[in-house]
């Protein structure tokens, strides 16, 4: 199989740094094709914990080559950052690779995020604030500025004066503060691009030369499917396609080109943000799975909302993206409950619904129908096959499986790379 996306199937975060890290070690290529500085990816590899938000998470094996395509709002400081982090692990960044017609953030499009948050007062988003719904509106409305444009030495002070006369004016005038200073964003930029320059390359022909020479190459998704612009729980979305389809655009190739799309998900569900979440537990077990997961976001530091594993939404996870197999993380989290739930379907006005609510007022009307299996206390950090798994860990697995309507093909059960379990030969 030469071609893989991997593909959030919830809100976010749902591991999926971790299992593109396990299986890069047998792709030759790792592509992120959507979202910006938003993502949190952690990874954790003897002991070592690696937390990533730009570059791909194939990037802790020193051979693979790792891609920011063009679908990537760019953060140039963020990326710097990271490429230092990188280096000051000792691990090789050489072969990294930014796409020429990747979108880049400026500070005006934090300064935008933060400022339409706040002026959204109770119906905010909750953004990481990090300029990418500011950003990808920009490349929307014909008004960003790429990669490309960054490196043109002659080109690019008369693309960023424009740009930012008219961003200062709506800062200005709608929002009543003073923007960047032209000259000074200028030379700041300027010696971004400088860094940059050799990282830059035209990353769909690439990827396209690398697919033909038989090279194996994983597409990761940031965010997850109900995050998504077009399919997620509008407007509580970013503004990207988490999506598989997502990876077509973002790294420019064509969908006959990918072979199996994997889903992830974790045992449970959790969501940082604002916007509705059915199977939300506010109580005391939500309590016990956020502290004993560690539930708290990379990148903002935030509590995340949990809940139980909610099957209705990944069914449709699956339906908008056509996933392969599921990978299922965080099993381990789970171990220590008595009982534990998997909603199997909604009921929305005492009727049990077919299709996914497009609405969010009717989304927070659906009560989940659970049903309840029993539960598991194992430890899991010795184990290191599917069938040592306790039985009772199978037996919700197998229901989970059945009532997405997809196969599990990857089970994570520990934080290590280590500690992940392939049941199907994905390579
Ligand atoms: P990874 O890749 C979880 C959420 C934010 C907010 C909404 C919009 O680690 O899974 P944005 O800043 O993107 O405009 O925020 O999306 N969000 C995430 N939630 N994991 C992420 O990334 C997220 N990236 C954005 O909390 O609700
Ligand atoms: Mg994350």
């Amino acid at each position: 199989m030469p071609a893989i996306v991997i593909v959030g199937a919830q809100y976010g975060d749902e591991g999926k740094g971790k299992i593109t890290d396990f299986l890069a070690s047998k792709a030759d290529v790792i592509v992120r094709y959507q979202g910006g500085s938003n993502a949190g990816h952690t990874v954790v590899v003897g002991g070592e914990e690696f937390r990533l938000h730009l570059i791909p998470s194939g990037i802790l094996y020193p051979e693979k080559i790792c891609i920011i395509g063009n679908g990537v709002v760019l953060d140039p400081p963020v990326l710097i950052e990271e490429i230092n982090y990188l280096k000051s692990r000792n691990k090789s960044v050489e072969n990294i690779r930014v796409s020429n017609r990747a979108h880049v953030i400026f500070p005006y499009h934090k300064m935008l995020d933060e400022l339409e948050e706040k002026r959204r007062g109770n119906s905010k988003i909750g953004t990481t604030l990090r300029g990418i719904g500011p950003a990808y509106m920009d490349k929307a409305a014909r008004a960003g500025v790429r990669v490309a444009d960054l490196l043109d030495e002659t080109g690019f002070p008369e693309i960023l004066r424009s740009r930012l006369k008219d961003k200062n004016e709506v800062l200005k005038n709608v929002y009543g503060v003073v923007g960047p200073d032209y000259s000074s964003l200028l030379e700041e930029y300027k010696r971004y691009a400088e860094f940059l320059r050799p990282f830059v390359c035209d990353t769909s022909a690439a990827i396209n030369r690398f697919l033909k020479e038989g090279k194996k190459v994983l597409f990761e998704g940031a965010q997850g499917s109900l995050l998504d612009v077009d399919h997620g729980t509008y407007p509580y979305v970013t503004s990207s396609h988490p999506t598989a389809g997502g990876a077509c655009i973002g790294a420019g190739v064509g969908p006959t080109l990918i072979d199996a799309v994997i889903g992830v998900a974790k045992a449970y569900t959790s969501r940082v943000g604002d916007g509705p979440f059915p199977t939300e537990l506010r109580g005391e077990i939500g309590n016990w799975i956020r502290e004993k997961g560690q539930e708290y976001g990379t990148t903002t530091g935030r509590p995340r909302r949990v809940g139980w594993f909610d099957a209705t939404m990944v069914r449709y996870a699956a339906q908008v993206s056509g996933f392969s197999s599921l990978a299922i993380t965080r099993l381990d989290t789970l171990s220590g409950l008595p009982k534990v739930n998997i909603c199997v379907a909604y009921r929305l006005r005492g009727r049990i619904i077919d299709e996914y609510p497009a609405r969010i007022e009717e989304l927070k009307e659906c009560e989940p129908v659970y049903e309840e299996l029993e539960g598991w206390s194992e430890d899991f950090s010795r184990l290191e096959e599917y069938d040592q798994l306790p039985d009772n860990a199978k037996a919700y697995l197998k229901r989970l499986s059945s009532a997405v309507g997809i196969p599990v093909s990857v089970v994570s059960i520990g934080r290590e790379r280590a500690q992940t379990i392939g049941i199907q030969r994905l390579f």
